[in-house]
């Protein structure tokens, strides 16, 4: 056997495993999106080598072999599955091979609905009543839980009489899911027994179904969805449309987001909707089903490898994956926090591939309770930083729980709590007279009351953060405050990547951040260093040039004060004007700057009081030209009022490079869509935001008008 055939064994074992425990076990051990990529490479691999494939391969057949606790039951009609797309070249293709088949297209409607993640059932009903209940299976043959199915209240046991008469004989296809919050509380319900959690709301869903005491299906949120029909005595439906309005007219629950529409580019479009909407849908979804909506036509089709040729599920890019946790360890941030970081095999989450992932602090940490070789699963939203949702201990003896380091494990020293403090005013018979959340309030306090004797008492918060205390002698954080204060939005220095500044800082050309200023000096020296050449110092003395005339905005944040983010940094830019009048600034002042209280006020007196920071600023300001904010009353406001959203491509500038035009003139920049923006500036490739943006009409910058927008606003109004 040639080892890419051994390859293909291996992966068509892989899948037969993991369909052992996703259908048997309710335990899957990877993720939706990634079992697809297993099919579908195993479905290439058996397109390019047909001669491999054998009755045995997971390929062969739908689902999996019922449990033997239930009585096995037939459908009459076979229960079918849905050939996957995972982009829009894959619906057109779709739409082009029904075009094909079909001499009637233009008269071709689609029925649109999302797709549940849960668990397929078929309900027969006879003359009206429920008689049987049967789990899917292997889609020919399924099991038998019609007790418990008579248990959800969901389920009519009789259909409602309506204008339209229930056939002889039908067999109801739908999904049993359970709602987003009915989870959370059900696994909350069962951790505090001590029992199973169940991995997402599909296995719970699938779980509760099977259980052999009814009793307990009963006591699950079970909750139906009708999609469809399988064998029918006595139809008369011709279209979706007709078929769905039956089902709501005899009390079977439909989902209310189904939609009919004409043309396949309506059905991309239902896609983004419904795929924008998703965090808002109370259920689990994984994509949208499109259905040809004229049953002649459904018939006309049929289907191949036993799923219709009429429909076909849109997924969602997997926004969340399942993999093996490598190791745990503390990474040290320039501010000496300790984050604790979970290694992780390589997996690719909603399109891009994570390696590690933050648990934040002690508190995330013990509560996910993460354990070396257990298995984890990762969310990745939209641009979200990857977080780590559960942990699945997989193996019966799992590795020892992370333990919280007691000193730094980069300069070894001890490890403090990062503890933040309330200030207790007393009175002097020790009674508490008023809290404060800093210093500088309580100080003041006591002198507006100083002949009454009054003592201030320090409370200490419990913090779930954990710090190095040898400050700017662990390398860490040495390291840590200069790649912040080089990086793209503090002074955006090229050339100073992560290695090149622990040679420096090594190497001693770099203790502070004038040193920065200063490397020309040692040109000659710096070029016989490893790593670097002539022309890569060159370069390097080149964008520190360039980023030595720099806004004052970006001085103060690339600092490093505690609590100071860049927001913050340009409110206090825009309100001093000058670095000087900032550093001087009374608590009081600060106190009076938008979004800045007494927390991050005491913390910006506290830095600029502190002599060490006097002197790296006193170094460091003749080296630079510092570009003053313009007066608000002059250019820094014209688009002062407005909200302005970017989306797609830009190619005369960055999208960051706009945005600092934007906010320098006074809009605010937000980077979603509301009835509140003013404008979107839709750059190539525009998508679900110009989409939205249309339908609230918001108007509607493109790139070439950036420049008279910004000469003239008013023109655009
Ligand atoms: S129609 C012939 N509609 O997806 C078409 N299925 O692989 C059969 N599903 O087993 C299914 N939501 O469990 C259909 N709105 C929907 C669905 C849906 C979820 C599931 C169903 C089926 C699987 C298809």
């Amino acid at each position: 056997m040639s080892s890419s055939q051994e390859q293909y064994k291996k992966l068509q074992n892989d899948i037969r495993n993991h369909d052992h425990a996703y259908y048997i076990l309710d335990d899957p051990e990877i993720s939706d999106g990634e079992y697809d990529a297993l099919f579908q490479n195993l479905l290439k691999i058996e397109i390019d080598n047909p001669e491999w494939i054998t009755s045995e391969s997971p390929s062969q057949r739908v689902g999996t072999k019922p449990e033997t606790d239930f009585v096995s039951i037939s459908h009459r009609k076979q229960m079918l599955s849905l050939a996957n797309a995972f982009n829009e070249k894959d619906i057109y293709d779709f739409h082009e091979r029904i075009i094909k088949n079909l001499s009637d297209a233009p008269k071709l409607r689609y029925f649109c609905e999302p797709k549940m993640d849960g668990a397929a059932i078929s309900l027969v009903y006879e003359n009206g009543i429920l008689i049987r209940g049967v789990t899917r299976g292997d889609g020919t043959v399924g099991e038998d839980i019609t007790s418990n199915i008579r248990t959800l209240k969901s389920i009519p046991l009789a259909l409602k009489e309506s204008n339209d008469a229930f056939p002889k004989m039908i067999e109801v296809r739908g999904e049993i899911f359970i709602s987003k919050v009915d989870f959370l509380n059900l696994n909350s319900a069962a951790a505090l027994e001590d029992q199973k959690v169940f991995a997402n709301p599909r296995n719970a869903a699938a779980g509760s179904l099977r259980q052999l005491d009814p009793m307990v299906t009963s006591s699950r949120p079970l909750a139906f969805f009708a999609h469809g029909i399988g064998a029918c005595d006595g139809s008369t439906f011709t279209s979706l449309e007709e078929l769905f309005k039956s089902f709501a007219g005899w009390g079977l629950p439909v989902n209310q987001l189904n939609r009919s529409v004409d043309s396949i580019e309506l059905c991309l479009e239902y896609f983004q909707e419904i795929e924008r909407s998703r965090d808002k849908i109370p259920f689990e979804i994984d994509g949208v089903v499109f259905k040809v909506a004229d049953i002649a036509m459904q018939n006309n089709l049929g289907e191949i490898a036993r799923s219709p040729r009429w429909a076909i599920a849109h997924k969602f890019p997997a926004e969340e994956a399942t993999t093996e946790i490598v190791g745990i360890d503390f990474q040290v941030g320039r501010t000496g926090i300790l984050t604790p970081v979970a290694k992780l095999k390589s997996i690719n989450v909603g399109g891009v591939n994570v390696s590690k992932c933050t648990l934040h602090n002690i508190d995330e940490l013990q509560r996910l309770d993460p354990r070396v070789g257990d298995q984890a699963v990762i969310k990745r939203a939209g641009d979200v930083i990857p977080k780590m949702i559960r942990v699945i201990p997989l193996k019966k003896s799992r590795g020892l729980s992370v333990s919280i380091p007691k000193s730094c494990p980069c300069c070894n020293s001890k490890v403090v709590t990062n503890s933040q403090s309330d200030w207790h005013v007393l009175s002097s018979d020790n009674k508490l007279l008023k809290k404060f959340s800093s210093l500088y309030e309580a100080n003041e306090y006591i002198e507006n009351h100083s002949s009454q004797g009054l003592v201030i008492d320090e409370k200490k918060i419990n913090s779930p953060f954990i710090k190095c205390s040898g400050d700017n002698l662990c390398p860490e954080i040495i390291q840590g405050k200069f790649t912040h204060f080089v990086s793209r939005k503090a002074m955006d220095i090229d050339g100073l990547g992560q290695e090149i500044l622990a040679t420096l800082i090594q190497k001693k050309f770099v203790k502070e951040y004038a040193d920065i200023f200063k490397l020309e000096e040692h040109r000659i020296q710096l070029a016989s260093l490893e790593r670097f050449g002539e022309k890569s110092v060159d370069n390097l003395i080149k964008s520190i040039r360039l980023a030595s005339k720099v806004d004052l905005f970006r001085v103060v944040y690339s600092l490093g004060i505690e609590e100071v983010g860049e927001t913050t940094a340009r409110n206090l830019a825009m309100h001093f004007g000058e670095f000087n009048e900032l550093s001087d600034a009374t608590f009081e002042e600060l106190l009076t700057i938008q979004d800045i209280g007494p927390r991050v006020a005491s913390k910006i007196k506290d830095y600029f009081s502190e002599r060490g920071n006097q002197e790296i600023i006193e170094n460091l300001l003749p080296l630079l030209e510092i570009i003053l904010p313009k007066s608000k009353d002059e250019e820094g406001s014209k688009l002062r009022g407005l909200q302005i959203a970017i989306t797609g491509k830009l190619t005369s500038m960055s999208r960051d490079e706009l945005k600092d035009i934007l906010l320098e003139n006074g809009a605010k920049v937000t980077s979603s869509i509301s009835k509140n923006t003013s404008y979107l500036v839709a750059g190539e490739n525009a998508g679900s935001k110009l989409t939205k943006a249309k339908e609230l009409d918001v108007k509607i910058l493109e790139e070439n008008d950036i420049g008279s927008f910004l000469n003239d606003p008013k023109k655009f109004f």
